[in-house]
């Protein structure tokens, strides 16, 4: 079986307060730090690096999960390994034939070894990286575009997330949509119905409401779910972390 991980994104965070920032989620349950480490040539934004971790890592002893959508991953393996990052995850189409070292490299650092695909990718192309001899311990589904938050979820991801569940039953299959992006939503609707759990939450899918994403995620075998905008954009971010982790436990 697989537990639920809750890993709100600091792409939506006050960069400026990167420590308090990290230190309010963690307070409001949730149970990795999601750290989008991006160059600005895998895609067209530019966040943070190892320095800016290994100034995180003094003031929490949280589980850093750095997402690289970066050209060289291998480039990062030392510095990111040495500023105390806990997770890297790297992108599949960045070149497949030396993944092998680079799981390697980034399990002598002591970091756990994560693969993402990009919406276009087919699932297929991470099995070997499961099945190979050094084998990856999460896949992260993209069901948005890499390199910003607060994009739609494309619900189509989930049939990669479907295929890795029932191909792998305890593999860490993350998601990192925009879970909930409420654009014409009102809070108090969501207060009025959350009580009876995210099923019913209606969201905005191209700017209408629909089912809930969170609950198709889930229900699909995402267990990490990754969320940017819909967790620092609400009123009770613990309310939302709360309402995921049910819908993934339940
Ligand atoms: C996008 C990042 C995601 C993003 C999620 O490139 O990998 O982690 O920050 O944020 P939301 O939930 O706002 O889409
Ligand atoms: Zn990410």
């Amino acid at each position: 079986g697989v537990t639920a991980k809750i890993a709100p994104s600091m792409l939506s965070s006050d960069f400026a307060n990167l420590a308090s920032e990290a230190e309010r989620m963690l307070n409001c349950g949730a149970d990795w730090l999601h750290m989008d480490i991006m160059d600005g040539h895998f895609v067209p934004n530019l966040t943070i690096g190892a320095p800016v971790i290994e100034s995180l890592r003094k003031h929490t002893k949280a589980y850093l999960d750095c997402h690289l959508m970066v050209t060289n991953p291998l480039d990062y393996v030392e510095p990111l390994g040495k500023a105390g990052a806990s997770g890297f995850t790297f992108h599949v189409e960045i070149s497949k034939d030396n993944w092998q070292e680079l799981v390697q490299r980034i399990k002598s650092k002591g970091m756990r070894p994560g693969v993402a695909l990009k919406p276009g990718t087919s699932v297929e192309e991470v099995y070997p990286l499961v099945e190979g001899a050094n084998p990856v311990e999460m896949v992260l589904v993209m069901t948005v575009e890499p390199g910003f938050g607060g994009q739609k979820f494309m619900p189509e991801m989930m049939d990669k997330v479907r295929s890795l569940r029932n191909r792998y039953p305890s593999l860490d299959i993350e998601v990192s949509p925009s879970l909930i992006s409420f654009c014409n939503f009102s809070w108090a609707l969501w207060d009025g119905i959350a009580g009876i759990g995210l099923g019913e939450v209606c969201t905005k899918v191209d700017g209408g409401l629909g089912p809930s994403t969170i609950a198709e995620a889930a229900s699909a075998g995402a267990n990490c779910i990754v969320a940017g905008s819909s967790v620092f954009g609400a009123p009770e971010p613990a309310h939302v972390i709360s309402l995921m982790r049910k819908s993934v436990e339940d």
